[in-house]
């Protein structure tokens, strides 16, 4: 059981439906919104409030892609929170590759950087008590017909770092590319930080192949609508599932405890079905040096 939960991204898609399911669980007090634009969060609660019955949502303003943002959040929290779903994310805007004024890409920032900022600094005050949650992606492991495994030459924290700025990319205008090594680095990042924490569980997880979330229906570029056309082919044929369903992972993900913690769980098979430790597909995943050298990337950044 747990009491209270910070979910960022939390105004729509997946980190809405988290947030719908989890207040529907017994015992949980407080469910902290985690949004950039208070517009959006206010609908989002009140919408969550009339579907689920429940007066347990709280606002929690966080832009994750500003440092400054998410240093601001953190101090506004005045009590710990039990569980933290690190949500936010997706394709980075309209200008994924361009850089942040942290030399990384915006597509890293929203992903990735934000996070790492928020979740280590929870960890550090003891503002963050039992369980912590990556959104990473199938991606990251490689999605045969569909997405290539992130192909490092050497897994070293120069390689790693040029990931984050950008430089690893050979186009810049790519939008879909970059994606799958930066939620690679994520879910690299959450295993060695359960290292570091061991009282406090630390997962990575996919959603799987969710339908009909901003992620999966935007269209901001023709190679972006080139993979909205593949998406809805594969909804036709049942290959991508329900946003109840992509959400119900992260719940499970929180309230069981035999979800191992450094571990990225995903689907065993393809973007969707059952989930398990997705080392057993791609060996660098638990790989505790290669889990370092993403670790230590990223905090060149910070
Ligand atoms: N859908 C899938 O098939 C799928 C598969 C694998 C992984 N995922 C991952 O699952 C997560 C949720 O995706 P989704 O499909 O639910 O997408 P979505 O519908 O686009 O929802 C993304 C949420 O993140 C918020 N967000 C974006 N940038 C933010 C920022 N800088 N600061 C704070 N919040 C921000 C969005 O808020 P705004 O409304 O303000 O933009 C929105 O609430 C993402 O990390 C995505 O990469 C999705």
């Amino acid at each position: 059981m747990i009491k209270s939960v910070l979910i960022t991204g939390a105004n729509g898609g997946l980190g809405k439906e988290c947030a719908r399911q989890l207040a529907l669980q017994d015992g949980v007090q407080k469910i902290y919104l985690g949004c950039r634009n208070e517009e959006k969060a206010e609908a989002a609660k009140k919408d969550l409030e009339k579907s689920t019955g429940k007066f347990v949502f709280d606002i929690f303003l966080i832009d994750v892609s500003d440092l400054n943002s998410v240093r601001s959040a953190i101090d506004s929290l005045d009590e710990p929170v039990e569980a933290l779903v690190m949500n936010a994310g997706g394709w980075g805007g309209e200008h994924p590759m361009d850089t942040t004024e942290n030399g990384v890409t915006r597509v890293f920032a929203v992903n990735v950087l934000g996070h790492v900022l928020l979740a280590e600094e929870l960890l550090k005050k003891k503002m963050l008590t039992k369980v912590g949650l990556y959104v990473s992606s199938e991606a990251a492991r490689g999605i045969p017909g569909m997405d290539e495994r992130p192909n490092l030459a050497t897994s070293s924290v120069d390689e790693f770092a040029t990931i984050a700025d950008g430089s690893f990319f050979t186009s810049r205008s790519d939008s879909i590319k970059p994606y799958a090594p930066v939620k690679y680095m994520g879910a690299l990042w959450m295993s060695s930080l359960a290292r570091q924490y061991p009282d406090v569980r630390l997962i990575a997880m996919s959603p799987g192949g969710t339908a009909g979330t901003e992620v999966t229906s935007s269209t901001s570029s023709l190679k972006t609508l080139m993979f909205q056309l593949m998406i809805k082919m594969m909804c036709l044929v049942g290959k991508m599932h329900k946003v109840e369903v992509g959400a119900k992972r992260f719940v499970d993900a929180l309230l069981d405890e035999s979800y191992k913690s450094g571990v990225f769980y995903a689907s065993k098979e393809g973007i969707t079905g059952p989930v398990g430790d997705q080392s057993e597909i791609f060996a660098d995943l638990a790989n505790e040096i290669i889990q370092n050298n993403a670790s230590e990337a990223i905090h060149r950044f910070l």
